[in-house]
């Protein structure tokens, strides 16, 4: 995906970040996995294993950079996914804890749809634990929709398992998504 600029606007106090995307690659994998832990804690992926995923062919990361820096300097964001046919799947999305709610994680996930698309995808889907209230806020803004359940799928790091849900975004549904 090219490298574009964009505006991200959002937040409930409607704070506005000027973020630049860019593709990330293997190259990128200790910066992807930074952003990884600091919203994931234990349960974050490391560098090996994300520039392992990043060699998968049909595998895409973007990077989200607040705009005015350099390239690498200050990355606020990240997301990951996989074109497996028509399918997309999205991997991982992070956004930098003290930059939420700006529009951000939005912009990413929107920006690697449209690639996805672009390249054929017909549907995307993810998985979100059922308690991430606030991702599952964003991809049913997003056109998410529940198609089914995982139970206990996530444990790492948790007292106690907590169930997945599966979401999907169907393109060209006629429902304007
Ligand atoms: C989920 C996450 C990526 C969202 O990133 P973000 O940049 O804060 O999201 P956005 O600012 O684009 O939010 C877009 C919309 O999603 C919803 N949303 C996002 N965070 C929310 C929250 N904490 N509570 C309720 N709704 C929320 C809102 O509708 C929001 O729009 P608004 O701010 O205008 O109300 C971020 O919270 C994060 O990194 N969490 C930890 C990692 C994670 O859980 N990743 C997803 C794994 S499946």
């Amino acid at each position: 995906m090219n490298e574009h600029s964009a505006t991200a606007a959002g937040g409930t106090a409607k704070v506005r970040e000027k973020v630049r995307l860019r593709a990330a690659r293997e190259a990128d994998a200790e910066v992807l996995a930074a952003l990884h832990r600091a919203a994931f804690g234990a349960a974050g992926w490391d560098a090996e294993s994300i520039a392992k995923m990043l060699s998968v062919p049909g595998t895409e990361a973007m990077l989200a950079l607040r705009a005015g820096e350099e390239a690498r300097s200050d990355p606020c964001g990240m997301v990951m996914g996989r074109l497996l046919g028509t399918d997309g799947e999205i991997l991982t999305l992070a956004v930098a804890p003290g930059l939420r709610r700006r529009g951000i994680g939005s912009r990413l996930l929107s920006a690697l749809m449209a690639g996805m698309a672009m390249q054929g995808a017909e549907r995307i889907i993810l998985e979100v634990a059922q308690d991430n209230a606030a991702a599952i806020a964003l991809y049913e803004r997003l056109r998410f929709q529940v198609m089914g359940k995982r139970p206990k799928y996530y444990a790492k790091g948790r007292k106690a398992p907590v169930d997945a849900l599966l979401m999907a975004h169907q393109f060209n549904c006629g429902c304007g998504g």
